[in-house]
C-alpha cells in the first residue's frame, strides 16, 4: 500500500501499477527538490557516467526516465539525441520542461515500448529496477527497441538484484549471446549527506552490448 507522502518508503512498498501511477503522479512536481537534491540522489549521474565511459552514444532511451534526471547527466555529457519513457504521465510532463529529450513516450515496460524495433543505439535507466518496482520482465521490451551493438547501463539496486532474478535472467542473456562485454560495477545510490537508512544503498550497473 501506499502511504499519503511521496518518498523512497512509500516507492519501495509499491504493490500495482495504480499504486505506482498515483505515487508518482503525487511525487512528480516535488520529485527532484524534495527527493534528488536532498538525499543527494546520485545513481542519475552515476548511471550516465558509465554509460559514456562504455562508450555509450546516442540516439538513447532512458527507460523508466521519471522527471528526467538521467537524461540531464547524459544531456550535460554531450549525449543527444535523448527519449524517455516511463509510465508515469506526471513524471514525463516533468522530463519534458527540462527541455533534453526529443521524445516522450508513456508506456508500461512490461508491456512495451510503442516504437519501431532496434531504434536506439543506447539505453540506460536510472532507479527504476529496484524494491517495489520492475524486474528483469522488463528487459525483453528494452531489447527489442536497442539496435545491435547497443550499449546498455541499467541501474538495478543490489539488494533487489538476486531477489528479482537480474543474476539469472542476465546470464541467461549472456550465455545465449543476446548480449556482450557485461560488466556490473557497483556505485553508490546516494551521498554522504543522505538519510542514514539509505546512506550506504549501493546498485549495480549493468553495462553491455546488445550482441
Ligand atoms: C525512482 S523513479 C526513477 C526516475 C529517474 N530515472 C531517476 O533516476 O530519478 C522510478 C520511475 O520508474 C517508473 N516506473 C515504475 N514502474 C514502471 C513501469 N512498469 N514502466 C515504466 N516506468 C515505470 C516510475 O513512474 C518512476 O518515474
Amino acid at each position: 500500500m501506499t502511504q499519503d507522502k511521496p518518498d523512497l518508503t512509500a516507492a519501495y512498498a509499491l504493490a500495482s501499477t495504480a499504486e505506482t501511477k498515483r505515487l508518482y503522479s503525487d511525487w512528480a512536481q516535488s520529485y527532484d527538490l524534495s527527493f534528488a537534491a536532498k538525499e543527494s540522489y546520485h545513481l542519475p549521474w552515476q548511471t550516465a557516467r558509465a554509460f559514456v565511459a562504455a562508450g555509450g552514444q546516442g540516439p538513447v532511451l532512458d527507460a523508466g526516465a521519471g522527471t528526467g534526471l538521467c537524461g540531464q547527466a547524459l544531456f550535460d555529457l554531450g549525449v543527444a539525441p535523448l527519449e524517455a519513457t516511463d509510465i508515469s504521465p506526471d513524471m514525463l510532463a516533468q522530463a519534458l520542461q527540462k527541455d533534453i529529450y526529443r521524445d516522450v513516450i508513456e508506456a508500461d515496460l512490461l508491456s512495451g515500448i510503442p516504437v519501431p524495433r532496434g531504434s536506439y543505439q543506447g539505453v540506460v535507466s536510472s532507479g527504476t529496477f529496484t524494491h517495489g518496482h520492475i524486474g528483469p520482465e522488463a528487459l525483453p521490451a528494452l531489447m527489442r527497441v536497442a539496435a545491435s551493438g547497443a550499449q546498455f547501463a541499467l541501474s538495478i539496486n543490489a539488494k533487489f538484484y538476486v531477489k528479482a532474478g537480474f543474476d539469472q535472467a542476465l546470464e541467461r542473456l549472456q550465455n545465449g549471446g543476446w548480449i556482450r562485454e557485461l560488466t556490473l560495477p557497483e556505485v553508490a545510490i546516494y551521498g554522504e549527506d543522505a538519510d542514514e537508512a539509505h546512506r550506504k544503498d549501493t546498485a549495480y550497473i549493468a553495462l553491455f552490448k546488445k550482441s
